[in-house]
C-alpha cells in the first residue's frame, strides 16, 4: 500500500511538465541534427536557422530569399525542406525532367483548393496533369500563335491609342490599372473570346473593374497568407483572421460570372469569332461536357489559363513600361537590338528557333520621346507552359 501511494506521488504536474519539456527538448534537438547534418538537403548552403525552420522568412519573404541568394551562393537552402535557385539553368533542370511522361517535380500543394479545381496549374497528380497539358500543348503551338497573334496587336494598339490620347492630359493615367486592364481583356478574348471591354469602359465612373479583377486584386495578399500558413498548419486556424472578409461574396458572384462564361463558351463551340484556348479545352468537333465534375474541372482550367494570361502580362508591361521610362540606355539598348533583330515590325517566331513550341505573344509601344518624337518599341515575352 505504502509503495503504491508512493507511486501516485510522483506523478505530481511539476513531474509531468519536466518530462513533456525534456522530451520536446530531445524531439527538437534530435530533430534539427537531422535537419542540420543528416537530411538530403544538409549539403546545400544557407542560413542555419532556415536548415531547422521556417520562421527566419518573416517580413519581405522575396528580399530574405535575395539577400540569403547573395551571401550563399546561386543554389540556397531557403527552409528545412526548400531550396532556392537563381540560374537560369535551373529553369530546364526543374521543369524539364520526365520520368515516363511524368514530371519527376510534382506541384506543391501550395495553391491546392480541393478536389477538380486543379486545372493544369495546382494540378499536383502527374498523371491528371500530363493528361491535361497533352490537351492544352498544340495551344501554344508556333502556328496557333500566330493565328492569334491579330488579336494582341488590335489590343495592344487600342492600348497605345488610349495612351497617346489620356496620357497627354495634366493628370496622366494610372498605369497600373491600366496595364492590368490590357491584359486582362486580352486574356479573357484570347482564353474564350469574351470581350470584358476594361480599357473601353474606364472612362465611365460608374463602370468598375471586372469581378474577376476586383477578386484577383483583392485577395492577392490573402493568397500569399494562405500559401505562409501553410509552413505553419498549427496555426492555420488563425488564418483566416487575415481574409478581405467584404469581398468574400465577390468571390462567390465571380464563381458564378465564370460559370456562366463556361456554359456561353461551350454553347458557342464553333461559332467563336476567332480561336481561343477554350477551343483546344473543348473542341469544336467534340461532344459538349455535361457531368458536374467535368464542367467543374473545365471552368477552373479556362479561368486558370486566363488568370495566367493576365498576371504576368500585366506585370510585364507595367514593368517594362516603368523601367525603360526610367532608364533610357536601356530603353535606347532594347530599341537598337529590335530594329536589327527583326527586319519587319511584327515578330516572327521562326527567326528564334529555340523559341518554338512555346507560348509567345508580341507587343508594341508607343512611347513618346522627351524630344516630342514618338517610338515604337516591339516586345516578346515567352513562356513555356511546361507542356512536352
Ligand atoms: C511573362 C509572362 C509569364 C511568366 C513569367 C509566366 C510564369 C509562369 C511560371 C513560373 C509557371 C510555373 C508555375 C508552376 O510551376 O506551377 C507558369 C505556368 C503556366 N503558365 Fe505562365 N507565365 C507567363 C505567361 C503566360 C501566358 C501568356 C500564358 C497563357 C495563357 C501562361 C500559361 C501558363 C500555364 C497554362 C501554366 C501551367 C503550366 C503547367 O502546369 O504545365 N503563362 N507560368
Amino acid at each position: 500500500m505504502t509503495s503504491q501511494s508512493n507511486d501516485a506521488g510522483a506523478f505530481t504536474p511539476y513531474f509531468l511538465a519536466t518530462v513533456a519539456v525534456g522530451a520536446i527538448s530531445v524531439y527538437a534537438i534530435s530533430r534539427a541534427l537531422y535537419l542540420l547534418y543528416f537530411h538530403p538537403l544538409s549539403s546545400f548552403p544557407g542560413p542555419r536557422i532556415a536548415a531547422i525552420s521556417n520562421i527566419w522568412l518573416s517580413g519581405r519573404y522575396p528580399w530574405a530569399i535575395e539577400t540569403a541568394l547573395r551571401e550563399y551562393g546561386r543554389v540556397v537552402r531557403i527552409a528545412p525542406n526548400e531550396l532556392a535557385f537563381f540560374t537560369p539553368e535551373a529553369f530546364t533542370d526543374i521543369y524539364l525532367p520526365h520520368h515516363k511522361n511524368h514530371e519527376i517535380f510534382v506541384k506543391t500543394n501550395f495553391q491546392n483548393r480541393g478536389k477538380d479545381f486543379g486545372g493544369i496549374i495546382w494540378e499536383e497528380n502527374p498523371s491528371r496533369h500530363r493528361e491535361v497539358a497533352r490537351k492544352l500543348s498544340p495551344a501554344f503551338s508556333t502556328r496557333s500563335i500566330r493565328t492569334m497573334e491579330p488579336l494582341v496587336h488590335q489590343y495592344i494598339d487600342y492600348f497605345v491609342a488610349k495612351m497617346k490620347k489620356l496620357g497627354a492630359a495634366p493628370a496622366g493615367v494610372e498605369l497600373v490599372k491600366w496595364t492590368n486592364w490590357l491584359a486582362m481583356d486580352l486574356s479573357a478574348d484570347l482564353t474564350w473570346n469574351e470581350k470584358m471591354y476594361q480599357m473601353r469602359d474606364s472612362l465611365f465612373p460608374q463602370v468598375k473593374d471586372s469581378v474577376h479583377l476586383d477578386v484577383l486584386l483583392s485577395f492577392n495578399s490573402f493568397a500569399t497568407v494562405l500559401q505562409v500558413f501553410k509552413r505553419f498548419p498549427l496555426l492555420s486556424p488563425f488564418q483566416y483572421l487575415f481574409a478581405p472578409m467584404g469581398k468574400v461574396r465577390l468571390f462567390a458572384t465571380m464563381e458564378k460570372t465564370i460559370r456562366n462564361s463556361v456554359a456561353w463558351r461551350i454553347e458557342q463551340k464553333g461559332n467563336t469569332e476567332h480561336v481561343d484556348f477554350f477551343d483546344y479545352i473543348v473542341p469544336a468537333n467534340s461532344a459538349s461536357p455535361t457531368e458536374h465534375r467535368e464542367v467543374t474541372h473545365i471552368g477552373s482550367l479556362a479561368f486558370q489559363l486566363m488568370f495566367a494570361g493576365w498576371g504576368p502580362m500585366g506585370d510585364l508591361y507595367y514593368g517594362a513600361l516603368v523601367l525603360l521610362i526610367q532608364e533610357p540606355e536601356c530603353y535606347k539598348t532594347l530599341t537598337k537590338e529590335i530594329r536589327e533583330k527583326f527586319m519587319r515590325p511584327m515578330f516572327k517566331p521562326a527567326y528564334l528557333p529555340s523559341l518554338e513550341t512555346q507560348a509567345i505573344s508580341t507587343i508594341h509601344f508607343a512611347i513618346d520621346r522627351s524630344d516630342g518624337s514618338l517610338a515604337t518599341i516591339h516586345f516578346m515575352t515567352l513562356h513555356s507552359p511546361m507542356i512536352t
